[in-house]
């Protein structure tokens, strides 16, 4: 798979996603559908996206026993769609059986990637509430290597992640990088952002961008100049 620009699709109503897809005559975007669409509108919103001619990434988060991740997995490649990812804190088993459960008929499978720590977990809850007492960096690429090992396709990681991500997992494993914005953007809740520009050049293989294209006053014209940016 090459490189991408993905558009984190945050809407809260399928009408609302359609009326933003309509803006883009010509293109047609990869997109990030998570859990507010998905739960709000089920896995309908996921075929009729599909239906347009969309590839997606279906950013459910597993996090369940080996047994349960694996039938839901089942369930979600039916769906035809592009990327799924699992929690690599759910363990190398739960991370295999997830892969396991990621079949079609005709042979071909969604990719899988994990999320490693969330960016919303800071060094001090990892401590004191996990009491995982290794560094934030440390577990980021131990859970990357996990996620390796157990066969998954990348993960989901910053852009400033993904040179190191890629030298201890290889080039070909996939990170897949939010917390991205213009120069001249507002970072907004995001902490730590590049460009789309920088991500390319730290190695990114796909960024995530939700609001500086989603609530551009041109959607359509913030994305091509994404697109622009990061594959040059
Ligand atoms: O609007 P924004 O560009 O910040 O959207 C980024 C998207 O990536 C959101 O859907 C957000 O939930 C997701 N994400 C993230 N950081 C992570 C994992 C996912 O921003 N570590």
């Amino acid at each position: 798979m090459s490189k991408d620009v993905i558009i984190a699709c945050d809407f809260q109503s399928a009408a609302e996603v359609f009326d933003f897809l309509d803006l883009f005559p010509e293109e047609k975007p990869f997109l990030k559908i998570g859990m507010e669409l998905f739960y709000a509108e089920g896995p309908q919103i996921v075929r009729e996206i599909k239906t347009r001619g969309h590839r997606i990434f279906l950013d459910l988060k597993l996090h369940d026993i080996p047994n349960t991740v694996e039938k839901a997995m089942r369930v979600l490649s039916a769906l035809d769609v592009d990327i799924v990812n699992v929690h690599a804190a759910g363990t190398r088993r739960m991370m295999e059986a997830a892969r396991n459960g990621l079949t079609r008929p005709d042979g071909s499978r969604p990719l899988l990637i994990a999320v490693t720590q969330l960016t919303s977990t800071d060094e001090e809850s990892l401590h004191r509430e996990l009491l995982i007492s290794e560094s934030m960096d440390d577990t980021v690429m131990r859970y990357a290597e996990n996620a390796a090992a157990a066969g998954l396709d990348g993960v989901v990681c910053s852009p400033l992640e993904a040179g190191k991500v890629h030298d201890r997992c290889g080039k070909s494993f996939l990170t897949v990088t939010p917390g991205v914005r213009f120069a001249e953007g507002d970072a907004g809740d995001q902490k730590r952002v590049t460009t789309p520009a920088e991500a390319r050049e730290l190695g990114s293989d796909y960024i995530v961008i939700g609001r500086p294209v989603t609530r551009s006053d041109d959607p359509l014209a913030a994305y091509r100049r994404c697109v622009k940016e990061f594959l040059g």
